[in-house]
């Protein structure tokens, strides 16, 4: 049986919520990879958690680079966290490169390393955890196709639990839904989109939509959830902690 705290895969770990995850599963004793493609901001997180994060540099749509990753560190948890910045605009201003962004980089990484993780397959006990967004459930009109690469996530997750069940392998997998946060990468460039677009400023923008949680509320609400082996199938991230999506 595989412990998902013993060992974990983080993608997007440079920045934001990824970060703070790994952060967080380092300092409760687990042994990090963490993925994403500058490799300097990369390694820039190892100098932070010490020396049981280790830093991998890649695009996380690379399915060598899964494989790879899963067969050298049997990692008992992923967390799929990476993504792309929205191209900010109206659907009539977009082009379908821009609209697609998050369904190439979001969704296609999460299809890549869960069909990985049913092909490899990750040991008995293992999770999968993916970021998808509380925009899956009101739309992101001005951030193209994000919500719908994002819904794309949640389908991908039940699919990948029924075939794990299906074939007996004893993984979960999970999806998160976290609201638009200030200080992160994507979160900042959505605020700023959506607050001009009311017209108001991006402190009244936040201001209206407090209570927001943070990226450490995020980081822990990931540990708690791989460390429960009863835990729901979805969760919404709240700044009053996890709240299950019937
Ligand atoms: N922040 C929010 O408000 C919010 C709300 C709901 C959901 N989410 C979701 O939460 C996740 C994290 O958001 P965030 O705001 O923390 O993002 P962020 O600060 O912009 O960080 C994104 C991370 O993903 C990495 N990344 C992007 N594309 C990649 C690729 N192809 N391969 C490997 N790494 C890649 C980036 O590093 P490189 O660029 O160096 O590769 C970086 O480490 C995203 O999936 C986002 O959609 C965010």
């Amino acid at each position: 049986m595989s412990d998902p705290l013993q060992t974990a895969v983080v993608t997007g770990a440079s920045r934001g919520f990824g970060r703070a995850i790994a952060a967080a599963l380092v300092a409760r004793g687990t042994a990090v990879i963490g993925i994403a493609r500058d490799e300097q901001e990369l390694r820039a997180v190892g100098d932070e958690p010490g020396a049981s994060f280790t830093p991998v540099a890649g695009d996380a749509t690379d399915e060598t680079l899964a494989q790879d990753v899963i067969r050298e560190h049997r990692p008992g948890l992923l967390v799929l966290n990476a993504g792309a910045t929205p191209h900010m605009a109206p659907v009539h201003e977009q082009t379908w490169e821009t609209f697609s962004r998050n369904w190439q980089a979001d969704a296609r990484h999460v299809f890549t390393w869960t069909r990985a993780a049913l092909r490899e397959p990750l040991a008995p006990g293992s999770m999968v955890v993916s970021m998808s967004s509380g925009a899956v459930l009101g739309g992101s009109p001005l951030s193209g196709g994000y919500a719908s690469a994002k819904a794309a996530i949640r389908y991908i997750r039940g699919y990948a639990a029924e075939e794990a069940q299906r074939a007996g392998l004893d993984i979960r997998f999970v999806t998160l839904l976290p609201q638009m946060t200030p200080g992160t990468g994507i979160g900042s460039v959505a605020i700023a989109g959506y607050a001009a677009r009311q017209g108001v400023d991006q402190d009244t923008f936040v201001e209206g939509r407090q209570p927001i949680h943070t990226p450490e509320q995020v980081a822990k609400s990931v540990v708690e959830v791989a460390a429960d082996a009863n835990s729901a199938p979805e969760y919404r991230i709240t700044a009053a902690g996890l709240r299950p999506i019937d």
